[in-house]
């Protein structure tokens, strides 16, 4: 019987093939996410059975102490991209400093991958979507082991990104620069199919998603764009609805799908925001603009932003081009309310 769906493997090797200077480096690379992705999903599928069958915080048959989930998926996505071989390191959400895999390039990997291994932690108990991101760099530094300056990448560098998202379904989800594809997991026999090809932003949406819990520490910007959004007007779909799940990888994906702005401002406070920028900001910005949308800082296009150091912080204003537009338009009428540097 012919096959009529596409794996993600398959998908894979097929885009390949279009290139036929590509080495497969990237190939693997995208797989070997895959792979950790799935047992990833395995262990959160089964966190709400922790209670019961005394998982977490007790000591395994091995000896070892059952893991959070937030280190247990960063173990499992730094294993998977170390016995792949094609990645020379990793910065990840979990790690204050790189971790170098390789310290030969003649012989090993190209790639430095940076990863949030778990999105949205804190909404595990309340069965709630949670995800993983991923940027993927070719290494800058020609020699040796692979350095922080391999990291600090403005994201238009970025050789591909995605993300997983555990839901009501798992999928994954990335580009390499040629479109964004949204692979659904089928649990039953542990497979990625193509379910989503070519995802757009519609062409304008009404959700916004914000944590408007700090309206008052927000820019002046940030505030007005939230009145419009709740203002009358037939034409532009206002007022728009509010959906925040607070979780970034579940807010993006639905506001990717239902047409919405995701943002996540500086405050009096944090000027930067909360959201990293190589491993969470740069990731969804390289998949926003490849699906149509935009993303900036409130300013500045996100992945022109040069960063300083691993774990910096961005705001992020991202979604379909016309919201981003408009919600930027706010930000320069006030600009002077702690314009960030
Ligand atoms: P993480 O779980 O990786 O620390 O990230 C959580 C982030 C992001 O997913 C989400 O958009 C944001 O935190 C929510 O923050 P607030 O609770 O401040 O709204
Ligand atoms: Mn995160
Ligand atoms: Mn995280």
């Amino acid at each position: 019987m012919e096959m009529k769906f596409k794996t993600l493997t398959g998908f894979i090797i097929e885009k390949q093939a279009d290139y036929p200077q590509a080495s497969g480096e990237l190939s693997r690379l995208l797989s070997d996410i895959g792979i950790a992705a799935k047992f990833v999903n395995r262990e959160i599928n089964q966190a709400g059975l922790g209670e019961v069958m005394g998982f977490a915080g007790e000591v395994n048959v091995q000896g070892e102490e059952q893991k959070k989930l937030d280190i247990y998926a960063n173990e499992q996505f730094i294993a998977a991209l170390k016995s792949g071989g094609e990645c020379c390191a990793i910065g990840s959400e979990e790690n204050e400093n790189i971790i170098i895999l390789e310290n030969d390039i003649s012989k090993h990997g190209k790639y430095v991958v940076a990863i949030d291994p778990l999105d949205g932690s804190s909404n595990i108990e309340s069965n709630v979507s949670i995800g993983t991101l991923f940027s993927i760099y070719r290494r800058r530094t020609v020699r040796g082991p692979a350095t922080l300056e391999d990291f600090l990448q403005p994201g238009r560098n970025l050789v591909a990104s995605g993300y997983v998202i555990y839901g009501s379904s798992t999928m994954m989800v990335y580009t390499t620069g040629y479109g964004v594809n949204g692979f659904t997991l089928d649990p039953s026999v542990g497979i990625f199919i193509l379910s989503h090809p070519d995802m757009k932003y519609p062409g304008t949406g009404s959700i916004y998603s914000i944590n408007e819990a700090n309206y008052f520490s927000f820019p002046e910007g940030v505030r007005q764009y939230i009145r419009y959004c709740q203002e009358d007007d037939l034409e532009t779909f206002r007022p728009y609805s509010t959906r925040y799940i607070g979780s970034m990888v579940a807010d993006f994906h639905r506001n990717l799908i239902r047409g919405g702005i995701f943002i996540y401002p500086g405050t009096r406070k944090n000027k930067k925001g909360k959201l990293r920028l190589i491993y969470e900001s740069n990731p969804v910005a390289f998949l926003a603009e490849q699906a149509g949308g935009r993303a900036s800082d409130g300013f500045r296009r996100i992945l022109d932003i040069q960063p300083t150091t691993l774990h910096e912080r961005s705001p992020l204003f991202i979604g379909p081009n016309n919201m981003v537009k408009k919600a930027e338009e706010f930000m320069n009428l006030y600009s002077s309310d702690f314009k960030i540097e």
